[in-house]
């Protein structure tokens, strides 16, 4: 076999978490399976072999894979529905799939997007407005209310989420400032999380019933609680203020969404091809796999960039780098994962996301950026803290039109 290619890109430092692409373009271009030499770890950059391995649980597992350090697998994620696989795996997933299937949500259309007409209204009622704080907002009060947790755990769940996100990563600064964030983060749901707090329709209501319904062990309940806490809130949040920010760059498609409203879900799926609000996941090598021409051994770990395989040209063509709502089968990117670990909440984050466009189409004619951004600096997450937007509202809101249609 050739000498395996190998790279000491530094692509958790804080410049390549602002720019990872010319990295990526790094990666890519040195081979399907690169082994990164500060993280011992092997980058899969194409879109191609991420797809792959991903549809290939037996050789790459979840348990003791899913992140780089060894105390974030064992202590963090253990016993979690992300990192457990085979019987366990099924089982636990079973009970997130009843709450997050599609018909569920289907019972969830006409509040969400209520919510979403009444949040944009608010925010857009100045003619700026931040399209962060407009997700942050629609993203939490859906979420929250599903969970069926207290309010007052609210700002707790999203900065223990973000601290989960920055532990998957490398052992670095970020990596020690989240730990014990995370950690407490753990200890809370044990505390927070109980029959006596969560309501009973709810989804953690529905994780207590699964075991007094012996299909979960009491031991699976917390781990399971905590996949709905970390999941569901800031991926959404960023997806949602990406897909926003690229529709104030390229106006042209913001009117193609107000004159069809059904291009507001493939806007949502292309802006997380080019912008994968959790940018990698790993794996664990389980028996000996080649990758191409690369030969893996079991006990090593492969790190998926699904942000770099939504920008893989062998896959999207020469326009990889392009927003194209109009791109054919945008949502084949790998933002969501795939395989049996495929995100159990896509149903749920599309609905969010097409309630909020469409709402943003129906009551603005324009939208623009108006300033300097933030970004979030995770080294898991990728997107925007801020996002200020300038923004036209249309002479008829919706509850307008709806008040003229059915006066
Ligand atoms: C834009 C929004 C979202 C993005 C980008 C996203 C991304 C992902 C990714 C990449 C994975 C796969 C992890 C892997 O490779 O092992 C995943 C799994 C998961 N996601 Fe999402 N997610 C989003 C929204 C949600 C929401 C709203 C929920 C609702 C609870 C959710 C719940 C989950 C769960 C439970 C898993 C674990 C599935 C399993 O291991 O079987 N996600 N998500």
């Amino acid at each position: 076999m050739p000498a395996a290619p190998s790279s000491d890109v530094p692509l958790f430092d804080d410049r390549a978490l602002a720019d990872p692409y010319p990295l990526y373009a790094q990666l890519r271009e040195t081979g399907p399976a690169v082994y990164l030499t500060r993280y011992g770890v092997w980058a899969i950059p194409r879109h191609r072999e991420a797809e792959a391995i991903l549809h290939t649980p037996d050789t790459y597992g979840s348990e003791g894979g899913v992140a780089l350090t060894e105390p974030a697998n064992t202590r963090i994620l253990a016993g979690t529905v992300l990192a457990s696989d085979a019987e366990q795996h099924i089982r636990l997933r079973r009970v997130l799939s009843a709450q997050l299937a599609p018909r569920t949500m289907r019972r969830l259309v006409a509040v969400v997007t209520a919510r979403a007409e009444r949040l944009v209204e608010e925010h857009v009622a100045d003619g700026g407005f931040d399209a962060a704080a407009l997700a942050r907002h629609m993203v939490c009060d859906t979420v929250m209310e599903l969970m069926g947790l207290p309010e007052e755990t609210r700002a707790y769940l999203l900065t223990g989420a973000a601290a989960t996100f920055d532990v998957f990563g490398p052992d670095n600064e970020r990596y020690q400032r989240a730990l014990p964030v995370a950690s407490r983060m753990v200890a809370f749901l044990h505390e927070a999380v109980t029959r006596d707090t969560v309501a009973p329709e709810s989804w953690m209501g529905a994780i207590f019933q699964a075991v007094d319904d012996g299909r979960i062990e009491e031991k699976d309940a917390i781990p399971l609680a905590s996949a709905y806490t970390a999941a569901s809130m800031d991926t959404t949040i960023l997806g949602i203020t990406e897909a926003i920010a690229q529709l104030a760059r390229h106006p042209q498609q913001f009117a193609w969404i107000r004159q069809d409203p059904t291009c507001a879900t493939p806007a949502f799926h292309e802006a997380l091809r080019l912008e994968a609000p959790i940018q990698g996941f790993g794996r664990m090598v389980t028996e000996t796999a080649d990758v191409d021409d690369t030969r893996l051994e079991a006990g090593e770990q492969v790190w998926l960039l699904y942000g770099s395989a939504g920008r893989d040209r062998l896959a999207w063509g020469p326009d990889a780098d392009v927003f194209n709502v109009r791109r054919r089968r945008a949502d084949r990117h790998l933002a969501f994962g795939g395989g049996p670990h495929l995100c159990a909440g896509i149903p749920l984050a599309e609905l969010q996301a097409r309630a909020v466009l469409r709402a943003l189409a129906a009551q603005c004619t324009n939208l623009t950026t108006a300033g300097e951004p933030d970004r979030v600096l995770n080294n898991l997450l990728r997107g925007w803290e801020r996002m200020p937007l300038a923004v036209k509202r249309a002479s008829a809101t919706p509850a307008m039109r709806a008040q003229a249609d059915h006066p």
